[in-house]
């Protein structure tokens, strides 16, 4: 099934002014278009001495504005014209000088024109700072950035690494998916906000030797997706995540874990701390009762060797018996081959959670797309097929309709 559409129907001026990163904004305009928004390009003097208005109209499929003075719309007031359209202005780069026109609120070019002209309450307004670490460390840039912040803007990034000039620092543009993700996740409905959610994701490793150990197919991207969802949704997330290679979806703190045990030190303390949790780790039930320092060797044995097992700590059940002034909001997760609606109302029960989301776990394991039925004490609820992160997005909505009813 194919990923959401996620920009499908928004339409986005896309403001360039000088810097190097000009030449990512190439890159940036392509992702935008491919996440189905329609893009105008406006461009600054200063930027198109590092980008051609050729290159970026040939991606957005578009002629690129770039003066005031442009005559082509019909009342020849490009800067009213631009903003009345948009469903967001995201400048990318917001160079250091272009950030300053904008907390002065100076207007001698069209991308500050445009800005100050925006109907301010309806037409958002993202930049994507970029410039060498000194300029943007410097008194006055914090200064202007602290101000756009209070007038409204959306500050993202900047990211921190190698510069271009070859200094290494704060400073540089946040990459052109960040960007997108970024623009992505403004538009979402913010269920979230004010919350804080812990997840555990992934499958856990029970260690039997250096070398080999117990694991199971969990691939974890159904708890990565709903880590990202409710980030999206304006929640503070913290992920501990077994041994997976996903990556971190933006805005959310990862702690990496291997065993079991692992996972329930990790998650246990950090339980208080959060509103809600979300079990979707497929934990192991055992772990081998002796770990073998060395590796276990076949040294010409005919005879298998054979391992006690002993059962691991039951992170979720834990995290339920907490006295309730410390306990958060329990989400199971039910991995099942079949009678789905029977387990899953088992697990509700034996586990004490409000609320179990059952999956056929031969079905998703390691897929894109999933099917979920929400069990909780008022019956039961099928979210339909769809991809994971579409998924996670409807659950996260059912968990804040659930709290907060
Ligand atoms: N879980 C957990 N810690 C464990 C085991 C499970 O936190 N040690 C959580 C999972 O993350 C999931 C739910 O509990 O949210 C699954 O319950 P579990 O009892 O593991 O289900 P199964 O192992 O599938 O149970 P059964 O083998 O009886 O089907």
């Amino acid at each position: 099934m194919a990923p959401p559409l996620d920009l499908q129907g928004r339409h986005i001026v896309l403001g360039l002014s000088g810097g190097i990163a000009c030449y990512k904004a190439a890159d940036l305009a392509r992702e935008l278009v491919k996440a189905g928004a329609t893009v105008q390009v406006v461009m600054s003097d200063a930027a198109a001495q590092f980008i051609t208005p050729l290159t970026m109209q040939a991606l957005t499929n578009r002629p690129v504005f770039a003066s005031q003075w442009d005559a082509r719309p019909a009342n020849a007031m490009a800067h009213i014209e631009l903003s009345r359209e948009a469903d967001a202005i995201l400048v990318a780069p917001a160079s250091a000088d272009f950030i300053a026109q904008l907390a002065q609120g100076r207007a001698g070019e069209l991308l500050p024109l445009l800005c100050l002209a925006r109907p301010i309450e309806r037409c958002p307004l993202l930049v994507a700072p970029a410039m060498n670490r000194e300029m943007w460390a410097h008194p006055a840039t914090q200064r202007n950035v602290a101000q756009i912040a209070a007038d409204g803007a959306v500050v993202l990034g900047p990211g921190s690494g190698e510069q271009a000039c070859g200094e290494t620092g704060d400073g540089r543009m946040l990459e052109p998916e960040q960007l997108r993700d970024a623009l992505i996740a403004f538009f979402q409905p913010k269920w979230l906000a004010g919350s804080s959610v812990l997840i555990t994701a992934g499958p856990t490793f029970e260690a039997i030797d250096p070398v080999r150990g117990i694991t199971n197919l969990s691939s974890g991207k159904m708890g990565f997706a709903i880590a990202r969802a409710a980030a999206e949704a304006g929640a503070e997330v913290t992920l501990v995540a077994g041994p997976v290679h996903l990556p971190t979806p933006q805005g959310v703190r990862r702690i990496d874990v291997t065993s079991a045990q692992q996972m329930f030190d990790a998650v246990l303390p950090a339980a208080r701390r959060h509103r809600v949790f979300v079990a979707t780790a497929a934990v192991a039930d055992w772990r081998p009762a002796q770990f073998n320092g060395q590796k276990i060797k076949k040294d010409g044995k005919k005879v298998a060797p054979s391992f006690e097992l002993t059962e691991n700590p039951d992170i979720l059940a834990a995290v339920a018996q907490l006295p309730a002034a410390e306990r958060p909001w329990c989400v199971g997760f039910a991995a099942e081959s079949h009678e789905l609606a029977r387990h899953a109302r088992e697990k509700l029960q034996r586990k004490g959670v409000p609320l179990v989301v059952g999956n056929l776990g031969p079905a998703t394991f390691g897929r894109d797309d999933n099917q979920l039925l929400l069990v909780d004490a008022a019956g039961e609820r099928e979210l339909p097929a769809a991809d994971k992160l579409t998924l996670a997005r409807a659950l996260v909505r059912e968990i804040a309709q659930r709290m907060n009813p």
